[in-house]
């Protein structure tokens, strides 16, 4: 299937989303002439425009997006247009005030913000799609149209809305899913607590209850809020598709684990025409590059390995975090371009002009308040230009070594309540063992647990307490093909209706782990546990234990204290031609480096420490060639050993041997051959 790009653009796209409508046209010559100025080769228009499109009931006001769309197509500019269905206008509230969302607690968010949408409410539904079709009539076949912008971010703010007419559709999606109120008896085990439903009728949201509610209606609920979204995605999707022919849809996907958690990207990243992300850095203290790098990756991952499009990052600090700090000289540069290294083909922004007014006035942007004598502005228009010298790149796939196995379903499930300990992240484990991955130099997609993974010498299970008998059979499949598994505790604990596997656990994986798991016993806050493995190495861990008992599988670290004392922390077990080890505790990143390392061994992957810590190394591949990013994140300059000579594509100076990366530069070198 060819890939589907962006129409128009040659080489990376460069820009932001833009949003004249916020300025006196006096001003926008001078947006395009700066836009100019710093490369902008892409922007996205009208996100956030009904209000001022349809200022009245069916009155529509399109003169000024025809000239600013005419203004940015005479520069040169391409345009990727939004449907502004996250914000329709106060106007459609007075007379559809059921439109406006209601949390589980009951009450009914207001007006005045933006993303105040119940998504089944059937009035936003239509003026949704009469916003889009005309949309799509006027601009479907525009000189600058690039590609279409579908909403913004569904997901956030408002992840689910438990109103009445929801509740309605959540019995026709109960009803299309399971057929019948039996089945759902059945699937939700109602016979706990009483819960038993005689009719369908009787079934409501998970609205507020006065002690734990049914966990697997809850995870139904996400599923169902999270289909009724996509419904009106495709909904949105289809028109353009009619409208505007041959012209790329997307939506902008937040991926960052912490950023948006209410929507199964594996699932949408089939729906739309090419895969866009927003990313911003977590300043939470901890290594925000890697945060980053995870993002891309698993962004890259949702595509299918495709090309994706960085829409939005900032050039400095944000506005919504307790605290903002702004990025140090360079930062900017290394985030877009570790983005571009991990698979977009492009770095965009929000915003290209600073806001004066409203709740984003403090967000950095490309133009800042300070004008075009700033830092900021001066390092955007450094960007451009190294963005620019990057075209070559555009299409290429990037290269990966090992797969870490990730699962929103499962995530949601494991968020439910009353859990062995609250202590336990899915999320925390993920990172974790992304970090231990990516400090080792190992490139990481992302993978489905029932997907084929043959091609990965290695494959992580962070922490997939939800896992279908299908994914236990296709890991028990993968590992006796001869692959390397490396599974977390709490892995393989429930179906896909929040029941435990019959049996011992971990129910999906005892046949390939070789043992189970009696009991947890989780750790008290604070409390650590020590282990003692292959020549007598020590290592930590904390918040979780449990009692192992092997059935096949080798002990290679034991509990030397804590509960489990003298019982198997952490195993291996041969199965067919591969290995699957099991790691029963939260060991910390250096303690799951140094298993990692092992289980490396035993995938035949050679560990990379002849490249320096912080400094990531990322190959890109395809029919343009072969590209090696290097980014130094690290204080101290570094060399990087370079497979073959080639040619510095920032700096255009030829590279062999050991490639030099000053400290906070990056080199892109393509190799030659
Ligand atoms: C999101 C939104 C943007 C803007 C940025 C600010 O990504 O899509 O409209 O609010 O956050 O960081
Ligand atoms: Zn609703």
């Amino acid at each position: 299937m060819p890939e589907i790009t962006p129409r128009g653009l040659t080489g990376l796209a460069f820009g932001g989303d833009y949003n004249p409508e916020q300025w006196p046209e006096a001003v926008w010559e001078e947006d395009v002439r700066l836009m100019r100025e710093a490369g902008v080769t892409l922007v996205s228009v009208g996100i956030f425009s009904w209000a001022l499109l349809e200022p009245a009931p069916g009155a529509h006001d399109f003169g000024w997006l025809d000239r600013s769309l005419d203004l940015l197509h005479d520069a040169g500019i391409r345009v990727d247009l939004g449907t502004p269905t996250v914000v329709p206008p106060a106007w459609f509230y007075r007379a559809h005030p059921d439109a406006l969302p209601v949390t589980a607690e009951g009450v009914r968010l207001a007006f005045g913000s933006r993303g105040a949408i119940c998504h089944s409410n059937p009035a936003y539904r239509a003026a949704a799609a009469d916003i889009t079709t005309r949309l799509a009539e006027r601009y479907g076949d525009h000189p600058a149209l690039a590609m279409w912008h579908v909403h913004n971010e569904y997901g956030v703010p408002v992840s689910a809305c438990y109103c009445d007419t929801c509740a309605a559709h959540f019995r026709r999606w109960l009803e299309r899913t399971y057929g019948g109120v039996d089945a759902v008896n059945e699937a939700w085990g109602t016979a706990f607590w009483g819960q038993r439903y005689a009719s369908l009728d009787e079934i409501d949201p998970p609205r507020a209850t006065p002690t734990v509610g049914n966990p697997a209606q809850a995870l139904d609920y996400r599923r169902f809020a999270d289909a009724t979204m996509r419904e009106n995605f495709t909904a949105e999707r289809d028109i353009l598709h009619r409208l505007s022919p041959g012209v790329p849809v997307t939506t902008n996907f937040m991926t960052a684990l912490s950023q948006c958690d209410s929507v199964d990207y594996w699932a949408w990243g089939r729906e739309v025409d090419l895969v866009t992300n927003d990313h911003y850095l977590i300043t939470d203290g901890r290594r925000t590059h890697v945060n980053l790098a995870m993002a891309a990756d698993l962004t890259r991952s949702v595509a299918g390995g495709a090309p994706w499009l960085l829409l939005e990052h900032s050039t400095s600090g944000v506005n919504w975090q307790p605290r903002n700090p702004a990025k140090a000289p360079g930062q900017m540069a290394r985030n877009s371009l570790a983005h571009v290294a991990r698979g977009s083909d492009g770095a965009m922004f929000f915003q290209w002009r600073q806001s004066r007014r409203g709740a984003e006035k403090f967000h950095s942007a490309m133009l800042p308040h300070g004008g075009t004598e700033t830092r900021v502005f001066r390092e955007v228009t450094e960007l451009g230009a190294a963005v620019q010298s990057l075209a070559s790149v555009r299409g290429t796939r990037t290269e990966a070594d090992a797969a870490v196995l990730w699962d929103w379903q499962s995530w949601w499930a494991q968020n439910l309540d009353w859990r062995p300990s609250q202590d336990h992240d899915a999320r925390e484990r993920a990172d974790a063992f992304y970090e231990a991955l990516y400090d080792h130099h190992l490139t990481v997609d992302f993978a489905r647990p029932e997907g084929d993974l043959s091609r990965y010498p290695l494959v992580v299970v962070p922490a997939l307490y939800l896992m279908t008998e299908a994914a236990g059979d296709s890991l028990r499949r993968y590992a006796e093909g001869g692959g390397t598994l490396v599974v977390s505790y709490f892995s393989g604990i429930v179906d896909e209706h929040d029941a435990v596997h019959e049996g011992p656990y971990p129910g999906a994986l005892r046949d390939v782990l070789g043992l189970t798991v009696e009991e947890f016993s989780p750790l008290l806050e604070g409390e650590r546990v020590r282990l003692t493995g292959p020549g007598g190495a020590e290592l930590q861990a904390d918040v979780w234990t449990e009692f192992v008992v092997p059935r096949g599988a080798e002990t290679v670290w034991t509990y030397a204290d804590g509960p489990a004392a003298g019982r198997p922390a952490v195993t291996r077990h041969r199965l067919g031609e591969g290995t699957a080890w099991y790691v029963s505790t939260r060991l910390g990143t250096d303690g799951l480096a140094t298993v990692l390392a092992r289980a490396a061994e035993d995938a035949g992957i050679s560990p990379r420490d002849d490249l320096p810590h912080d400094v990531e190394v990322v190959r890109r591949s395809g029919d343009s060639g072969r590209f090696l990013f290097a980014i130094n994140h690290s204080g101290a300059d570094a060399k990087v050993p370079l497979e073959t000579p080639g040619t510095e594509l920032l700096t255009g100076e030829r590279a062999a041997g050991r490639l030099a990366v000053p400290a906070g530069a990056v080199r892109v070198v393509r190799l030659d051959g």
